[in-house]
């Protein structure tokens, strides 16, 4: 068979992203604690800052490198996500596929870049072309899929962890839509119950449009699987909106809990009870405390927060515990097994 006539495969690697349309919520931050806490396990890691923002690259590598990435990203031999999709976004030309650099042992990034938006900006159109059956549209809805697998196959990865910003945009919608599992952190606040709900309607609305578009599709196009599984949730506990005090932490946790429950996974069982299978005790995927001073320490020096030179070692030990508890529920609810 010829490779054009063949349906291009999807390496194995689990896709997952930690979603929130609200911002704030710590998806940046558990993203680099929970990659260093699989790659501790023995995983290779892929992590992609799929965020306009680019916090995540901002986090893990130093401002100078990163000036440097962002200016040179418009350059064939440039290495951000840009660079990748730079060639398709402009002419429809072949993505151009740059191996991303290795973090710390086990940990890589494909760097974030602003000019994502350009690509975000294509996005509606790339859509209404997928709904016309043009061949463009589907590979402009599997590019950074593609770009992932080109990757994952290279580096022999296990995890990928999409990095994304704070919105239900188009961009976050192809990227939810290749994702294997999708987890919510949640603050343990009123705001955070209440945005479960938009966060379960927009998934649904995303799932449902895709099926419809998979059937149109073209035989031998690489097509988003289109069904992210919700894993479970991950309570913050760190203050962001003025306080929740101690007192008030448990029932909000409960109200968390069950939010989850009726918006998000009732929701998706509608669709398809595969799309969410845990147990409520199964979706209880960790409780992440305050790290206070670990925080900026982790920040400057682009590591985990238990991996940090320096800082309070109870602390250091708190998250470990913690993060690897996360990572291993993690590994043991994605094997096949
Ligand atoms: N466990 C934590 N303890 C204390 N502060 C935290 C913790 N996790 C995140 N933060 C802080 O909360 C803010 C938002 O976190 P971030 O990871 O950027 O969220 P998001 O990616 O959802 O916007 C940042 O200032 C970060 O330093
Ligand atoms: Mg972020």
């Amino acid at each position: 068979m010829s490779k054009a006539n063949t349906k291009p495969t999807r390496h194995g690697a689990t896709r997952l992203t930690l979603y929130n349309h609200k911002g704030g919520v710590g998806k940046t931050t558990l993203l680099v604690n929970i990659a260093s806490a699989l790659a501790s396990l023995g995983y290779k890691v892929l992590l992609v800052d799929a965020d306009p923002q680019c916090n995540l690259t901002s986090y893990l590598v130093n401002a100078e490198v990163v000036d440097k990435w962002l200016d040179n990203s418009d350059s064939e031999h440039g290495q951000t996500i840009w660079t990748a999709l730079k060639p398709f976004v402009e002419s429809y030309g072949e993505l151009n596929f740059t191996q991303p650099p290795e973090m710390h042992n086990g940990v890589l990034l494909l760097p974030g870049d602003i000019r994502l938006s350009d690509f975000e900006q294509e996005l509606n159109q790339i859509w209404l072309d997928c709904l016309q059956r043009k061949v463009r549209g589907f590979k402009g809805a599997s590019a950074i899929s593609e770009i992932v697998n080109v990757i994952c196959e290279e580096n022999e990865i296990d995890f990928v962890f999409y990095d994304v910003g704070p919105n239900i945009g188009p961009l976050n919608r192809v990227i939810l839509l290749d994702c294997d599992y999708f987890i919510i952190p949640a603050a343990c606040d009123l705001f955070s119950a209440r945005a479960l709900k938009t966060l379960g309607k927009s998934l649904f609305n995303w799932i449902k449009e895709w099926q419809v578009i998979a059937q149109l599709a073209p035989d031998n196009s690489l097509l988003l699987p289109g069904r992210p599984k919700y894993l479970g949730y991950i309570l913050q506990r760190f203050r962001m909106y003025g306080g929740v005090i101690a007192s008030q932490f448990a029932s909000y946790a409960s109200m968390i809990e069950k939010t989850t429950f009726s918006d998000i996974t009732e929701v998706l069982r509608r669709i398809d009870k595969e799309l969410a299978t845990g147990t409520l005790s199964q979706t209880r995927l960790g409780q992440v405390k305050d790290f206070a001073s670990l925080v900026p320490l982790s920040q400057e020096q682009g590591v985990a927060f238990f991996d940090v030179d320096g800082g309070d070692t109870t602390m250091k030990n708190d998250s470990r515990k913690e993060f690897k508890s996360i990572a291993t529920k993690i590994a043991l609810l994605t094997s096949d097994i």
